[in-house]
């Protein structure tokens, strides 16, 4: 066992498959104490089942570690009190978080019903916020803590993925803004873009013709290259290590970065972004002067049908 966290307390969110659970447990193989949390769905978020969190809490302490199961719910503020609460009245106190339940609904915009937007958005975003501030009051007192959050690719403009794009892109923004509300604190909050074979994956391809789709893009054989690589390389243990290193004392300089992970791979954004051009004049442009400007200077290159985002 490492001791990158020996003695910390940990809260791992949707910590029962994937990613959560690979973290999870990465955590507590350096000595942290968890609350292996997870509502047990399925992966477009539907059903709740105990076992995923029984599982990996079983797992933990069967490998020598301390954990205990919670089965609550991130998307309702009762919920993420109950979780974080399970920290403090198990272990006495609460180092780390790590915000990582989440799932997605994909549908083209004009078919996105309210109930599915607000259902991404109640775990993603608001189950994210949920936990944050309870954690933070906690860690505020306490003069430390860890929080990594759990964004994606998909933030940066997805096909398909209008609710899930927006809720995980706003979790960046919770991010940068969280980070500034608790440095002074002793607290640093930071966000990830994971990329990893889990279950949503396999069901991409298995069921949603996703190596057929990428055949169009790239062709047979580079299709077939990714799919391998995403199903046997890019591991959820990729991605814990990150997460374990972001936890932990030897990450008190980060705050407010955004990273993106995956096996042998991690990537830290400019952020902010910066901007890119800048036109400028003495006064207001008027619409008629950026019909003529616009297309030879800022938006020269750009065209309405957008390529994908996703940088593999
Ligand atoms: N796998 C990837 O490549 C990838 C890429 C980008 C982002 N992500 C994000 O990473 C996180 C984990 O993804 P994964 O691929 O491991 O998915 P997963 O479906 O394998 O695991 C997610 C877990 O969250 C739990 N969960 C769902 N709603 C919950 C709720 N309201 N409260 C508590 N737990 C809940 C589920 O029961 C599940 O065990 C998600 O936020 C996902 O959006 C994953």
């Amino acid at each position: 066992m490492g001791e990158l966290l020996k003695g910390r307390v940990a809260v791992v969110t949707g910590a029962g498959k994937g990613l959560g659970r690979a973290e999870a447990i990465g955590l507590a193989a350096q000595g942290a104490a968890v609350v292996v949390n997870d509502l047990g769905t399925n992966i477009d978020g539907s059903s709740t089942s105990p076992e995923p969190a029984d599982a990996v809490a079983g797992e933990i302490k069967q490998a020598g570690g301390a954990a205990m199961p919670s089965y609550e719910s991130v998307a309702t503020e009762e919920g993420a009190g109950r979780i974080i609460r399970a920290a403090i009245d198990n272990f006495g106190r609460l180092d780390v978080l790590v915000n990582n339940a989440g799932f997605t609904r994909d549908r083209m915009v004009y078919n996105v019903s309210a109930d599915e937007w607000d259902a991404v958005m109640k775990t993603n975003l608001y189950g994210t916020f949920y936990c944050t501030r309870q954690a933070c009051a906690i860690m505020k007192q306490q003069g430390y803590g860890r929080i990594i959050n759990t964004s994606s690719h998909a933030g940066l403009g997805n096909m398909g993925q209008a609710s899930y794009s927006a809720a995980k892109e706003g979790i960046i923004g919770l991010t940068r803004t969280v980070a500034r509300d608790m440095g002074r604190y002793g607290v640093t909050c930071n966000a990830i873009r994971p990329v990893a074979g889990t279950r949503g994956f396999e069901e991409l391809v298995k069921e949603k013709g996703l190596r057929e789709a990428w055949a169009r893009m790239w062709g047979e054989k580079a299709a077939a290259t990714r799919v391998k690589q995403m199903l046997e390389l890019n591991r959820p243990e990729d991605v814990a290590s990150l997460v374990v290193y972001l936890a932990s004392q030897a990450a008190d300089n980060v705050n407010g970065c955004v990273f993106e992970v995956w096996h042998g791979h991690i990537g830290i954004y400019t952020d902010p972004p910066p901007v890119a051009q800048v036109i400028r004049k003495d006064g207001r442009w008027t619409p008629e002067e950026l019909a003529g400007k616009m297309p030879e200077t800022l938006t020269r290159d750009k065209v309405r049908e957008l390529p994908p985002i996703f940088p593999f």
